[in-house]
Protein backbone atom coordinates (compact mmCIF):
# COMPACT_ATOMS: atom_id res chain seq x y z
CA UNK A 1 0.00 0.00 0.00
CA UNK A 2 1.55 3.35 -1.04
CA UNK A 3 2.61 5.61 2.03
CA UNK A 4 0.18 8.19 1.09
CA UNK A 5 -2.81 6.28 0.89
CA UNK A 6 -1.85 4.45 4.25
CA UNK A 7 -1.25 8.28 5.82
CA UNK A 8 -4.57 8.80 4.18
CA UNK A 9 -6.39 5.92 5.91
CA UNK A 10 -5.44 6.51 9.40
CA UNK A 11 -6.21 10.00 9.50
CA UNK A 12 -9.70 8.79 8.41
CA UNK A 13 -9.70 6.22 11.53
CA UNK A 14 -9.05 8.30 13.91
CA UNK A 15 -11.32 11.00 12.52
CA UNK A 16 -14.22 8.35 12.70
CA UNK A 17 -13.15 7.76 16.27
CA UNK A 18 -13.62 11.09 17.32
CA UNK A 19 -16.65 11.35 15.45
CA UNK A 20 -17.88 8.36 17.61
CA UNK A 21 -16.89 10.01 20.70
CA UNK A 22 -19.31 12.60 20.00
CA UNK A 23 -22.22 11.00 19.29
CA UNK A 24 -21.92 8.51 22.32
CA UNK A 25 -23.69 9.99 25.35
CA UNK A 26 -21.01 11.30 27.37
CA UNK A 27 -18.25 11.03 24.94
CA UNK A 28 -18.11 7.17 26.37
CA UNK A 29 -17.75 3.89 23.84
CA UNK A 30 -16.17 0.65 24.63
CA UNK A 31 -13.24 -0.79 22.35
CA UNK A 32 -15.35 -3.17 21.49
CA UNK A 33 -18.15 -1.18 19.93
CA UNK A 34 -14.75 1.36 18.16
CA UNK A 35 -13.71 -2.31 17.08
CA UNK A 36 -17.22 -3.34 14.84
CA UNK A 37 -17.75 0.31 13.84
CA UNK A 38 -14.59 0.79 12.09
CA UNK A 39 -14.29 -3.19 11.10
CA UNK A 40 -10.32 -3.26 12.40
CA UNK A 41 -8.81 -5.09 15.13
CA UNK A 42 -8.81 -4.52 18.91
CA UNK A 43 -5.03 -3.90 18.41
CA UNK A 44 -5.71 -1.13 15.86
CA UNK A 45 -8.23 0.23 17.87
CA UNK A 46 -5.39 0.95 20.67
CA UNK A 47 -2.63 2.03 18.44
CA UNK A 48 -5.18 4.60 16.93
CA UNK A 49 -6.23 5.93 20.43
CA UNK A 50 -2.73 6.28 21.35
CA UNK A 51 -2.48 7.76 18.38
CA UNK A 52 -5.46 10.23 18.87
CA UNK A 53 -3.53 10.80 22.73
CA UNK A 54 -0.08 11.88 20.67
CA UNK A 55 -1.91 14.49 18.77
CA UNK A 56 -3.07 15.93 21.68
CA UNK A 57 -7.04 14.33 22.10
CA UNK A 58 -7.17 13.56 25.43
CA UNK A 59 -9.22 10.21 25.61
CA UNK A 60 -9.09 8.27 28.82
CA UNK A 61 -9.60 4.40 30.17
CA UNK A 62 -13.39 4.77 31.52
CA UNK A 63 -14.04 1.65 34.12
CA UNK A 64 -16.19 -1.07 32.88
CA UNK A 65 -16.94 1.02 29.42
CA UNK A 66 -14.00 1.51 27.73
CA UNK A 67 -12.61 4.84 26.95
CA UNK A 68 -13.96 8.65 27.46
CA UNK A 69 -13.00 11.26 25.34
CA UNK A 70 -12.25 14.30 27.92
CA UNK A 71 -11.15 17.01 25.39
CA UNK A 72 -8.38 18.04 23.41
CA UNK A 73 -5.51 20.05 24.58
CA UNK A 74 -4.28 23.30 22.52
CA UNK A 75 -2.38 21.53 19.98
CA UNK A 76 -2.41 22.31 16.23
CA UNK A 77 -2.64 19.75 13.68
CA UNK A 78 -4.45 19.61 10.58
CA UNK A 79 -7.03 17.61 12.00
CA UNK A 80 -7.85 19.43 14.88
CA UNK A 81 -8.02 22.49 12.58
CA UNK A 82 -9.94 20.60 10.03
CA UNK A 83 -12.47 19.57 12.91
CA UNK A 84 -12.89 22.67 14.66
CA UNK A 85 -13.12 25.29 11.23
CA UNK A 86 -16.87 26.56 10.41
CA UNK A 87 -16.56 28.15 7.28
CA UNK A 88 -17.22 27.45 3.59
CA UNK A 89 -14.46 28.50 1.52
CA UNK A 90 -10.98 29.81 3.84
CA UNK A 91 -9.34 26.50 5.11
CA UNK A 92 -11.11 24.34 2.69
CA UNK A 93 -7.52 22.89 2.41
CA UNK A 94 -5.29 22.72 5.12
CA UNK A 95 -1.24 21.94 5.40
CA UNK A 96 -0.27 22.05 8.44
CA UNK A 97 3.53 21.74 9.59
CA UNK A 98 5.18 21.43 12.81
CA UNK A 99 7.59 23.19 11.83
CA UNK A 100 8.27 25.12 8.61
CA UNK A 101 10.44 27.74 7.26
CA UNK A 102 7.63 30.37 6.11
CA UNK A 103 3.87 29.75 5.59
CA UNK A 104 3.89 32.40 3.17
CA UNK A 105 6.65 31.08 1.21
CA UNK A 106 4.75 27.82 1.36
CA UNK A 107 1.56 29.15 0.28
CA UNK A 108 3.22 31.23 -2.18
CA UNK A 109 4.64 27.86 -3.92
CA UNK A 110 1.12 26.13 -3.19
CA UNK A 111 -0.21 29.01 -5.30
CA UNK A 112 2.01 28.82 -8.10
CA UNK A 113 1.08 24.99 -8.12
CA UNK A 114 -2.44 25.84 -8.40
CA UNK A 115 -3.87 25.23 -4.60
CA UNK A 116 -7.53 26.39 -4.82
CA UNK A 117 -8.61 29.67 -2.93
CA UNK A 118 -9.27 29.18 0.55
CA UNK A 119 -6.36 26.79 1.07
CA UNK A 120 -4.67 27.36 4.62
CA UNK A 121 -1.28 26.41 5.76
CA UNK A 122 -0.53 26.92 9.08
CA UNK A 123 2.56 25.98 11.45
CA UNK A 124 3.83 25.49 14.73
CA UNK A 125 7.27 27.10 14.76
CA UNK A 126 8.33 28.69 11.62
CA UNK A 127 12.64 28.96 10.88
CA UNK A 128 12.46 31.87 8.59
CA UNK A 129 9.13 33.87 9.45
CA UNK A 130 8.81 36.87 7.05
CA UNK A 131 7.75 40.40 9.04
CA UNK A 132 7.19 43.63 6.82
CA UNK A 133 10.41 45.58 5.67
CA UNK A 134 12.06 42.63 5.14
CA UNK A 135 12.27 41.71 9.08
CA UNK A 136 11.99 38.53 10.63
CA UNK A 137 8.68 37.52 12.23
CA UNK A 138 10.17 35.73 15.67
CA UNK A 139 7.88 31.92 15.71
CA UNK A 140 8.70 29.87 19.01
CA UNK A 141 6.45 27.11 18.61
CA UNK A 142 3.23 25.72 20.98
CA UNK A 143 2.64 29.15 21.64
CA UNK A 144 1.06 31.76 19.09
CA UNK A 145 -0.52 31.28 15.70
CA UNK A 146 1.44 31.44 12.17
CA UNK A 147 -0.74 31.00 9.21
CA UNK A 148 -1.23 32.07 5.66
CA UNK A 149 -4.36 31.57 3.19
CA UNK A 150 -4.15 31.35 -0.45
CA UNK A 151 -6.74 33.79 -2.12
CA UNK A 152 -7.40 34.73 -5.66
CA UNK A 153 -9.76 37.45 -5.76
CA UNK A 154 -11.09 39.17 -9.36
CA UNK A 155 -9.82 42.52 -8.51
CA UNK A 156 -6.70 44.75 -10.06
CA UNK A 157 -2.78 44.46 -8.18
CA UNK A 158 -3.78 48.32 -7.30
CA UNK A 159 -6.76 46.98 -5.29
CA UNK A 160 -4.74 44.24 -3.24
CA UNK A 161 -3.89 46.45 -0.03
CA UNK A 162 -7.96 45.71 0.78
CA UNK A 163 -7.24 42.01 1.61
CA UNK A 164 -4.68 43.30 4.08
CA UNK A 165 -7.27 45.74 5.27
CA UNK A 166 -9.94 43.49 5.77
CA UNK A 167 -7.39 40.96 7.47
CA UNK A 168 -6.94 43.61 10.18
CA UNK A 169 -9.93 44.43 10.38
CA UNK A 170 -11.01 41.23 10.91
CA UNK A 171 -8.64 40.34 13.55
CA UNK A 172 -9.62 43.69 15.62
CA UNK A 173 -12.93 42.61 15.52
CA UNK A 174 -12.71 39.27 16.78
CA UNK A 175 -10.33 40.11 19.20
CA UNK A 176 -12.46 42.68 20.73
CA UNK A 177 -15.45 40.81 20.48
CA UNK A 178 -14.09 37.62 21.82
CA UNK A 179 -11.44 38.69 24.62
CA UNK A 180 -12.53 42.29 25.52
CA UNK A 181 -9.05 43.36 24.77
CA UNK A 182 -9.13 46.92 22.94
CA UNK A 183 -6.46 46.19 20.28
CA UNK A 184 -6.31 48.94 17.85
CA UNK A 185 -4.36 48.88 13.86
CA UNK A 186 -1.02 51.48 13.54
CA UNK A 187 -0.83 52.45 10.02
CA UNK A 188 -0.28 50.46 8.18
CA UNK A 189 -1.85 47.36 9.18
CA UNK A 190 -0.26 46.12 13.04
CA UNK A 191 -2.79 45.25 15.89
CA UNK A 192 -1.28 46.67 19.09
CA UNK A 193 -2.63 47.00 22.60
CA UNK A 194 -1.66 49.41 24.84
CA UNK A 195 1.23 50.73 22.44
CA UNK A 196 2.25 47.04 21.98
CA UNK A 197 2.25 45.02 18.78
CA UNK A 198 0.25 42.04 18.72
CA UNK A 199 0.24 40.49 15.09
CA UNK A 200 1.42 41.23 11.61
CA UNK A 201 0.12 40.99 8.67
CA UNK A 202 2.18 40.04 5.24
CA UNK A 203 0.46 39.75 1.80
CA UNK A 204 1.91 39.00 -1.01
CA UNK A 205 0.97 38.62 -4.53
CA UNK A 206 1.54 37.35 -7.94
CA UNK A 207 0.18 39.33 -10.73
CA UNK A 208 -0.35 40.19 -14.23
CA UNK A 209 -0.58 44.01 -15.46
CA UNK A 210 -4.39 44.09 -14.67
CA UNK A 211 -5.05 40.84 -12.90
CA UNK A 212 -4.09 39.57 -9.46
CA UNK A 213 -3.41 35.76 -9.85
CA UNK A 214 -2.96 34.91 -6.13
CA UNK A 215 -2.91 36.86 -2.69
CA UNK A 216 -1.04 34.82 -0.15
CA UNK A 217 -2.14 36.65 3.14
CA UNK A 218 0.12 36.14 5.90
CA UNK A 219 -0.93 36.37 9.45
CA UNK A 220 1.35 36.54 12.51
CA UNK A 221 -0.41 36.36 16.33
CA UNK A 222 1.51 36.68 19.19
CA UNK A 223 -1.54 34.40 21.46
CA UNK A 224 0.37 32.35 24.72
CA UNK A 225 3.46 33.66 24.33
CA UNK A 226 4.12 35.34 27.47
CA UNK A 227 5.79 39.16 27.86
CA UNK A 228 8.72 37.86 30.08
CA UNK A 229 9.35 34.74 27.66
CA UNK A 230 10.05 36.96 24.79
CA UNK A 231 13.89 37.53 23.91
CA UNK A 232 15.01 41.13 24.75
CA UNK A 233 14.61 43.49 22.14
CA UNK A 234 10.84 42.21 21.44
CA UNK A 235 9.83 42.26 25.31
CA UNK A 236 10.08 45.80 25.03
CA UNK A 237 7.74 46.17 21.99
CA UNK A 238 5.73 43.40 21.63
CA UNK A 239 2.88 41.93 23.88
CA UNK A 240 0.66 38.84 23.36
CA UNK A 241 -3.35 37.98 23.71
CA UNK A 242 -2.70 35.95 26.88
CA UNK A 243 -0.73 38.72 28.72
CA UNK A 244 -3.69 41.11 27.35
CA UNK A 245 -6.73 39.56 28.32
CA UNK A 246 -4.54 37.83 31.71
CA UNK A 247 -5.69 34.12 30.59
CA UNK A 248 -4.76 31.76 28.35
CA UNK A 249 -6.33 31.33 24.90
CA UNK A 250 -6.92 28.78 22.85
CA UNK A 251 -5.39 29.24 19.44
CA UNK A 252 -7.33 26.83 17.57
CA UNK A 253 -10.42 28.83 18.58
CA UNK A 254 -9.06 32.46 17.56
CA UNK A 255 -7.65 30.81 14.31
CA UNK A 256 -11.57 29.81 13.41
CA UNK A 257 -13.25 32.69 14.45
CA UNK A 258 -10.63 34.94 12.84
CA UNK A 259 -11.30 33.17 9.56
CA UNK A 260 -15.52 32.79 9.73
CA UNK A 261 -14.81 36.95 10.15
CA UNK A 262 -12.75 37.42 7.53
CA UNK A 263 -14.74 35.12 4.95
CA UNK A 264 -17.55 36.93 5.99
CA UNK A 265 -15.74 40.73 5.47
CA UNK A 266 -14.41 38.48 2.07
CA UNK A 267 -17.40 37.45 0.62
CA UNK A 268 -18.74 40.65 1.05
CA UNK A 269 -16.36 42.32 -0.24
CA UNK A 270 -16.72 40.29 -3.70
CA UNK A 271 -20.55 40.51 -3.99
CA UNK A 272 -19.63 44.57 -3.44
CA UNK A 273 -16.75 44.77 -6.06
CA UNK A 274 -14.26 45.31 -3.55
CA UNK A 275 -15.46 48.86 -2.54
CA UNK A 276 -12.42 50.39 -0.77
CA UNK A 277 -14.66 53.52 0.47
CA UNK A 278 -16.76 50.99 2.81
CA UNK A 279 -13.61 48.48 3.68
CA UNK A 280 -11.50 51.97 4.64
CA UNK A 281 -14.34 52.95 6.93
CA UNK A 282 -14.09 49.85 9.09
CA UNK A 283 -10.00 50.40 9.18
CA UNK A 284 -10.79 54.10 10.61
CA UNK A 285 -12.79 52.97 13.08
CA UNK A 286 -10.13 50.82 14.30
CA UNK A 287 -7.16 53.02 13.68
CA UNK A 288 -4.96 53.93 17.02
CA UNK A 289 -3.14 55.86 14.58
CA UNK A 290 -5.39 58.78 13.52
CA UNK A 291 -5.16 62.15 15.67
CA UNK A 292 -2.15 61.24 16.91
CA UNK A 293 1.44 62.59 16.21
CA UNK A 294 3.09 60.24 14.76
CA UNK A 295 7.24 59.89 13.42
CA UNK A 296 7.71 58.19 9.57
CA UNK A 297 10.57 56.43 8.01
CA UNK A 298 10.20 56.42 4.06
CA UNK A 299 13.37 55.32 2.38
CA UNK A 300 15.37 56.61 4.26
CA UNK A 301 13.29 59.82 5.05
CA UNK A 302 11.89 60.64 8.70
CA UNK A 303 9.02 62.69 8.59
CA UNK A 304 6.52 64.15 11.63
CA UNK A 305 3.39 65.21 12.31
CA UNK A 306 -0.51 64.33 12.89
CA UNK A 307 -1.80 61.42 11.22
CA UNK A 308 -5.00 63.11 9.97
CA UNK A 309 -6.77 60.57 7.87
CA UNK A 310 -6.13 57.46 5.61
CA UNK A 311 -7.51 57.52 1.84
CA UNK A 312 -9.64 55.46 -0.10
CA UNK A 313 -6.32 53.95 -1.56
CA UNK A 314 -4.76 52.76 2.31
CA UNK A 315 -2.49 55.99 2.20
CA UNK A 316 -2.15 57.83 5.31
CA UNK A 317 -1.91 61.42 5.26
CA UNK A 318 0.42 63.81 7.92
CA UNK A 319 -0.09 67.11 8.93
CA UNK A 320 3.69 68.08 9.00
CA UNK A 321 2.37 71.89 10.02
CA UNK A 322 3.99 72.95 6.66
CA UNK A 323 1.08 70.91 5.05
CA UNK A 324 -0.06 67.40 3.86
CA UNK A 325 2.35 64.51 2.89
CA UNK A 326 0.80 61.60 1.53
CA UNK A 327 2.82 58.11 2.81
CA UNK A 328 2.09 55.10 0.57
CA UNK A 329 4.81 52.85 2.61
CA UNK A 330 7.08 53.03 5.56
CA UNK A 331 7.73 52.48 9.00
CA UNK A 332 5.52 54.55 11.45
CA UNK A 333 5.77 55.04 15.31
CA UNK A 334 3.13 56.61 17.65
CA UNK A 335 4.74 59.35 19.46
C1 LIG B 1 4.67 42.26 10.20
O1 LIG B 1 5.86 42.57 9.99
O2 LIG B 1 3.98 42.87 11.00
C2 LIG B 1 4.06 41.12 9.42
C3 LIG B 1 4.28 39.82 10.13
C4 LIG B 1 3.65 38.64 9.42
C5 LIG B 1 4.06 37.32 10.03
C6 LIG B 1 3.30 36.16 9.49
S1 LIG B 1 3.54 34.68 10.41
C7 LIG B 1 2.72 33.76 9.20
C8 LIG B 1 3.15 34.30 7.85
N1 LIG B 1 4.37 33.66 7.42
C9 LIG B 1 5.41 34.49 7.40
O3 LIG B 1 6.56 34.19 7.08
N2 LIG B 1 5.00 35.72 7.76
C10 LIG B 1 3.59 35.77 8.05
Amino acid sequence: MGLLRKHTLVMDIRDRILDIFETEPGNRCSGEKLRKALGVSRAAVWKHIEGLREEGYLIEAAPAIGYRFAGKRDILSARSITRRLTTGMLGREVRFFKETTSTNAVAMSLAAEGAPEGTLVAADSQTSGKGRLGRQWASPEGRNLYFSIVLRPAIPPSKAYLVTVMSSVALTAVIRREFGVAAGIKWPNDLLVNGRKLAGVLTEMKAETDRVESVVLGVGINVNWRNEDMPGEIRTIATSLSDSAGREISRLDLLAWFLEEMERLYCGAQEMGFDASCLMEDWRGYSCTLGRAVRIRVFGKVLEGIAENVDDDGRLLVNTGKGIEVVSAGDLEIL
